[in-house]
């Protein structure tokens, strides 16, 4: 037996944050964005028509961590009249902190506790979310959780709870026609890192596999041509189309190994998330060659030959784009390495991949990674 589901109402296309004032049908609202200009203008624009944000949350930082979003979540509670919706126009981060404004009531204590010790979840509130992402990449538009980082203890957490699905995903690919070069990169590779992450996943449905298919073929084929022509509105559409298909196919199974060892990635030798996440996807995808069922089938189908070559293959793909796949050249060091593999493959998102780690450590010799 096996299920699929996914509460997200989806608007896509050019110009659809027109739509956000009659989603949010006169609601008082928060919005959570960064600080640069161009979300400014963003802002304004919401504003005329769908009247002022009671409160604006607008020093996001990539992210999010412990400490900001304990002042951030304080302001909520400063107000004199709860909000009733909160917009998140922005990348993860952005979309993350108003999935956990929306479940602390104020008080980031309520979240600490919950995903430090798992208790008093039931304490926790759910504001209904509005998701406008500006990154092709997270999906946590369509994803019931939110990364928090506590940088200073160089912990990562996962805030999850199935009501913190966003009510709404307004996925508007004009958007993300400003993302420099290097944020199309890195967030393209992240979605990548999630469709694949499904597959090889003990969750994966034959749904999920299904969006996770035609959300990495497209990414293979637009990612490199995107990043040579960022001003190019169709190609944009298709990244945020595949972003957010990786996003519904994850949104069923979670992450998988290549997450779960880039976490330490991030926190300690601050690689970006979506080059942590992928530059171990070559060798993964070697590694459970033969596992057999429609797994094995929708990876023979993503890359149309042997999983083999097809690992040799997706080296080449990210040297071309730059993306190194050797841990050394993160500033790893061999011991290092092994600690966090192993962490890894003990960890949560670890125990979620099909694979095994001999398989893993095997393919790294054979693609001279190690
Ligand atoms: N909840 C989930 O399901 C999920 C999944 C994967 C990653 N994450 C988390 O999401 C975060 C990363 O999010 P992200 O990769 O979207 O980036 P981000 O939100 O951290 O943003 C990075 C930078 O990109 C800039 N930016 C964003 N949109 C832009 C645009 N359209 N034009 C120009 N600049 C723009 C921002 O100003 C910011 O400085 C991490 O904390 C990661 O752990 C969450
Ligand atoms: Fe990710």
């Amino acid at each position: 037996m096996w299920s699929y589901g996914n509460p997200v109402d989806i608007r896509f296309g050019a110009n659809s944050f027109d739509t956000v004032a009659s989603v949010l049908n006169g609601r008082r609202y928060a919005l959570v964005t960064y600080p640069e200009p161009a979300f400014r203008g963003l802002t304004m624009r919401l504003a005329q028509s769908a009247g002022d944000a009671a409160l604006v949350i607008k020093d996001v930082a990539p992210n999010p961590d412990f400490v900001l979003l304990a002042e951030q979540c304080a302001r909520f509670a400063s107000l004199d009249r709860a909000v009733e919706a909160i917009v998140a126009i922005g990348g993860g981060s952005v979309i993350d902190s108003a999935k956990v404004f929306a479940a602390a009531s104020g008080n980031f204590g309520n979240v600490r506790r919950f995903i430090e010790q798992k208790t008093d979840g039931e304490k926790l509130s759910a504001i209904p979310t509005i998701a406008v992402p500006t990154t092709a990449g997270t999906g946590s538009e369509v994803t019931c959780w939110a990364t928090v980082w506590d940088k200073a203890e160089k912990r990562k957490f996962s805030l999850a709870r199935t009501n913190l699905y966003p009510e709404t995903a307004i996925v508007d690919p004009a958007l993300m026609l400003a993302k420099p070069r290097d944020l199309t990169l890195t967030t393209g590779l992240d979605a990548l890192s999630h469709a694949l992450e499904s597959i090889w996943n003990k969750n994966a449905n034959p749904v999920s596999a299904c969006f996770a298919e035609t959300a990495a073929r497209d990414i293979f084929e637009c990612l490199p041509k995107l990043v040579s022509d960022l001003g190019n509105l169709e190609l944009r559409e298709r990244m945020a189309k595949a972003a957010l298909l990786a996003g519904l196919a994850f949104s069923n199974t979670k992450t998988a190994i290549a997450h779960n060892i880039s976490y330490p990635l991030t926190l300690e030798y601050e690689v970006p998330h979506g080059i942590a996440c992928s530059f171990t996807l070559p060798a993964i995808l070697r590694s459970v060659g033969g596992i057999g069922g429609f797994r094995e089938v929708s990876l023979r189908k993503i890359f149309d030959r042997d999983l083999l070559s097809a690992s040799e293959w997706f080296s080449h793909f990210l040297a071309d784009l730059g993306v190194r796949t050797d841990p050394s050249k993160y500033g790893v060091r061999p011991g290092e390495w092994k600690r966090i593999v192993e962490d890894a493959f003990d960890g949560e998102r670890g125990l979620n991949f099909v694979g095994d780690k001999t398989r893993f450590y095997e393919s790294q010799w054979a693609l001279q990674l190690l």
